[in-house]
């Protein structure tokens, strides 16, 4: 019996209105009396820029525009889609679902709609439970989206984060084949780290409870997110039987330009084959790797045959890989 795969037959990306580059930020923050500069943010982020939603755009409405230009790659139509995922923590609503709105959106109308929460691994969760779907054979065809308007969790107050985070969307399309694409996928989640990067705010009785920003341990994240990734990356190397060196692209998670090289460095892969996006979006969270991959098949690095690591890590803590040939 041939094996079932998820390939990737499309993908798309989408971010909202014009960059906001560090020295405007800095400009913004002066007013609030909140010291930074384009310097610190370079050197210990690399982000140069990010873009933010306006009021009026939601986590489906730049899915939906992200999900369009996917389709459109794999030339399919919404009534091909028996599947949308969509990964987030800022969706439109807390229900429905951001997928059944972005759903709804695009008319897929025979497709089965739910959201995955897990954060900055949003994405790589949302693609594992895609695959195990196609290799199942429950469904054929899914649309994958990450998007986030995570500039509104952040407190305008708080140098340490408010830098740090930008808005956008990313998509991919699966469809079952017989030719190789994801070939390994593994996540994992310790909430006993929920307290070094959360979110604590709720609706209770009508009214906000907890704090409704983005509150974050930075070293403590830096540290274990390098480590999470570098284990969970030889996981799904060895799971595949793939030597690091036959990897051709490794897409991490966009949070901090020193994150990606020191997960680089431990998995021995040079710089020539990372993907990096952090410098022009920030980090957009759930979104971060689908924009990066868009970005890279886009300008024409990434060529079918080839394989690429995806990863993601964040709140949670969660933290997961994806190993594919495109
Ligand atoms: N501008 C200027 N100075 C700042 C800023 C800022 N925006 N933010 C903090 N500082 C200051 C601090 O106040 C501190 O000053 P002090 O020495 O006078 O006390 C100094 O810079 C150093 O602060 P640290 O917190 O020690 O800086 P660090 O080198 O650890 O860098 C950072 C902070 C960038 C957050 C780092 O810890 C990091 O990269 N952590 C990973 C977190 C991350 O990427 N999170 C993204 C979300 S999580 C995810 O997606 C997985």
């Amino acid at each position: 019996m041939t094996q079932t795969y998820a390939k990737i037959i499309g993908t798309g990306s989408f971010v909202p209105n014009e960059p906001i580059t560090n020295d405007m930020l800095v400009e913004r923050l002066a007013k609030n009396g909140i010291e930074t500069s384009d310097q610190w943010i370079q050197e210990r982020t690399g982000i140069c820029q990010r873009y933010w939603a306006n009021e009026g755009q939601t986590a489906s409405s730049m899915g939906e525009i992200a999900a369009r230009n996917a389709m459109e790659m794999a030339g399919i139509s919404a009534d091909e889609i028996d599947l949308v995922v969509v990964a987030t923590s800022t969706g439109d609503m807390l229900f429905p679902s951001t997928a059944c709105l972005l759903q709804s959106k695009i008319g897929a109308k025979k497709a089965a709609a739910f959201d995955v929460q897990a954060a900055c691994s949003g994405f790589i969760y949302a693609l594992t439970t895609a695959n195990a779907m196609i290799q199942s054979g429950q469904v054929k065809t899914a649309l994958v989206v990450g998007a986030e308007v995570i500039s509104r969790l952040l407190d305008w107050n708080d140098r340490t984060t408010c830098v740090l985070f930008g808005d956008g969307a990313g998509a991919v399309i699966l469809r079952a084949s017989d030719e190789p694409g994801v070939l390994s996928c593994r996540i994992h989640s310790d909430g006993d780290l929920s307290h070094i990067l959360h979110s604590k705010g709720v609706i209770y009785n009508g009214a906000i409870k907890g704090e409704p920003f983005i509150g974050m341990d930075g070293q403590a994240v830096f540290k274990n997110a390098v480590t999470l990734l570098g284990d969970v990356a030889l996981e799904v190397l060895e799971d595949a039987q793939l030597p690091v060196e036959k990897l051709d692209w490794f897409i991490p998670h966009q949070a901090n330009i020193r994150i990606i090289q020191a997960a680089a460095k431990r998995l021995n892969v040079p710089v020539e084959k990372v993907i990096v996006s952090v410098n022009e979006h920030g980090n957009t969270s759930a979104a971060s790797v689908p924009l990066a991959l868009d970005k890279a098949v886009r300008d024409g690095r990434i060529q079918r045959g080839q394989t690429m690591l995806l990863q993601g890590v964040g709140g949670g803590f969660t933290w997961g890989a994806a190993l594919i040939q495109y």
